[in-house]
Order: C-alpha cells, then sequence, then structure tokens
C-alpha cells in the first residue's frame, strides 16, 4: 500500500513534522502487524516551491496540463493519484493553514472539477502554538472533500512553538495510536468507505451542475460523463456503504442547494 504526506511547514522538525512522523510511526507498526507492506513518501511543499496561482482559468477550461507555472504540481498530483492514501498536514498560521497549504489548494482547485482522488483515504493533521479554531482543518477538509477524498480523521494539536519528539509522545501518544489505527483501518478494510453527507451531498451539487451545463466541448462535463457520475442512479463517485437514508438526504439537500446558488 502507498501512502503521500503532504506537508506545508518550512520546518523540516517543526511539530507538524514531528507530529506526522509519529503517526507514520505507528502506522507502519499496524502494517507490520499484518504483514502488509506500506510504501510511504513525503512531499515537502515548501520545497517545490510552487508558483502562486494567476487565477487565468486555464486549468479549468482548457486542460492543466496548459497550465503556464510550469513547475512540480502535476508531479505531486500524480504521486497522490498513485497513492491509497495521503496524509495533510498544515502549521497554524493566523488561524488558517500556512501559504504554501493554500496555494497547493488554490494550483489544485481544477480537481474541484475533476475529482481526481474518488475513494481514496486520507487525514488531516494540523499543529498549533494555542487554542486554535477549526478554520485550517476546515480549509483543507472543504478542499480535499470536493477533489474525492474520504477522510477518517481531523485533527489540530496544540504544541506551542515547539514541542520535542519526547513531550509529543508524552502528551498525545494515545491519540496518535488512535490516528494511525483509524487510518491504516481505512486504508486496509473497504467496508470503511462510508463518504460523509457533505461528500454526498457536494457530489449531488456538481453533478447537477454538470447535468445542467452540459457542452461536449466542456472538460468538466466529459469528464464526469466519462466516469459514468452523469447517471440518474450514480450517487458518489465509487460504491459505497452511506445509508441509503443519509444518501438521500445528501442528495436532497444537495439539489436545493443547486437550485438557489447555481
Ligand atoms: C506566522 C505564524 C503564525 C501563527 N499563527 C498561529 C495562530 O493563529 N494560532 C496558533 O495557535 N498558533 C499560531 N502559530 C504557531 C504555529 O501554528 C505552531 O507553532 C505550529 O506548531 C508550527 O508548526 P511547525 O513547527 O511545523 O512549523 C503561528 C506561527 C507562525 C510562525
Amino acid at each position: 500500500m502507498r501512502i503521500v504526506v503532504i506537508i506545508s511547514s518550512a520546518r523540516k522538525n517543526g511539530n507538524t513534522a514531528t507530529i506526522v512522523k509519529s503517526i507514520e510511526n505507528e502506522t507502519v507498526q499496524y502494517a507490520k502487524n499484518l504483514s502488509v507492506n506500506l510504501d510511504i513518501e513525503w512531499i515537502n511543499l515548501f520545497d517545490y516551491e510552487l508558483q502562486l496561482c494567476r487565477g487565468c482559468r486555464i486549468c479549468f477550461n482548457k486542460g492543466e496540463a496548459y497550465c503556464p507555472l510550469k513547475d512540480g504540481l502535476l508531479n505531486i498530483r500524480d504521486k497522490m493519484i498513485k497513492a491509497d492514501g495521503v496524509i495533510f498536514a498544515s502549521p497554524v498560521y493566523v488561524e488558517d493553514v500556512n501559504g504554501t497549504m493554500k496555494n497547493f489548494i488554490d494550483r489544485m482547485a481544477f480537481i474541484c472539477h475533476r475529482p481526481a482522488f474518488s475513494g481514496k483515504k486520507s487525514i488531516i493533521i494540523t499543529t498549533s502554538g494555542g487554542g486554535a479554531t477549526s478554520h485550517a482543518i476546515r480549509t483543507i477538509s472543504a478542499a480535499i472533500q470536493s477533489w474525492g477524498f474520504n477522510i477518517s480523521t481531523k485533527r489540530n494539536f496544540r504544541t506551542g512553538t515547539l514541542m520535542d519528539k519526547e513531550k509529543v509522545e508524552l502528551e498525545y501518544s494515545n491519540d496518535i495510536k488512535a490516528i494511525a489505527k483509524n487510518f491504516f483501518d481505512s486504508l486496509y478494510i473497504i467496508e470503511k468507505l462510508i463518504p460523509t453527507f457533505y461528500s454526498l451531498m457536494i457530489f449531488k451539487i456538481q453533478q447537477k451542475n454538470w447535468q445542467k451545463y452540459s457542452k461536449e466541448d466542456n472538460l468538466d462535463y466529459l469528464y464526469w460523463k466519462e466516469n459514468g457520475w452523469l447517471s440518474k442512479d450514480c450517487t458518489y463517485y465509487i460504491p459505497n456503504n452511506s445509508t441509503r437514508i443519509k444518501t438521500d438526504v445528501a442528495r436532497l439537500v444537495g439539489g436545493i442547494i443547486s437550485n438557489i446558488f447555481i
């Protein structure tokens, strides 16, 4: 199984890296116990020096390959496509993700239209100096759910300015073990795929949108059509174990939102 870590902290041995490393170690342990081979790759967004989105919309209209910014973005996207699960991790800067993570999310906006990660598992980790709100988690969560990710855990760790490994283990050992187990189970036990209400709702909103604006020269419409997601019976990107009632209500709410706003 492949896991990719997308981390946006510039501090290689900072709090975010320390927490994620501990989660990685625990996940590896779970995998070992079940003789599962895990391949984990860290992608430090700071090293990639991704350029800022210029808002030209070429990725939406013509395709991401035509983006005028030639850097490592599509390489990162491809690594994520090959992964079974992704860990997204950012420090909290002024009550949100840091700029490096936000720019990454902005640059990946075309995936909100053409979700390429349906069924992939993820966790979201943020670290903060004090009692941050859940704003940073919401930023990542909204983006990656519209990319198709299923999120098994979202968690902020309060770490102060710099917390060493020993203190992290002392304070958060049980939480880290639980997060790692939950993440590993979500990768290993297929039946665990239960999309959130929000994911089901977003699917319905997008589905209605592309059904409405169906044009054979529209990239997004074609993508949805080719994936079979525009068919009336399709309620999510992939088969899943959501209850009928949850799916129906999510689709009802999504339909209403779509009628009002789109
Ligand atoms: C520019 C900047 C802004 C920050 N803003 C907040 C904040 O709004 N709330 C908070 O609780 N901590 C804030 N912090 C503290 C960091 O979130 C915290 O120390 C985090 O764990 C750093 O992660 P790192 O070691 O991976 O870089 C800020 C730190 C920096 C450098």
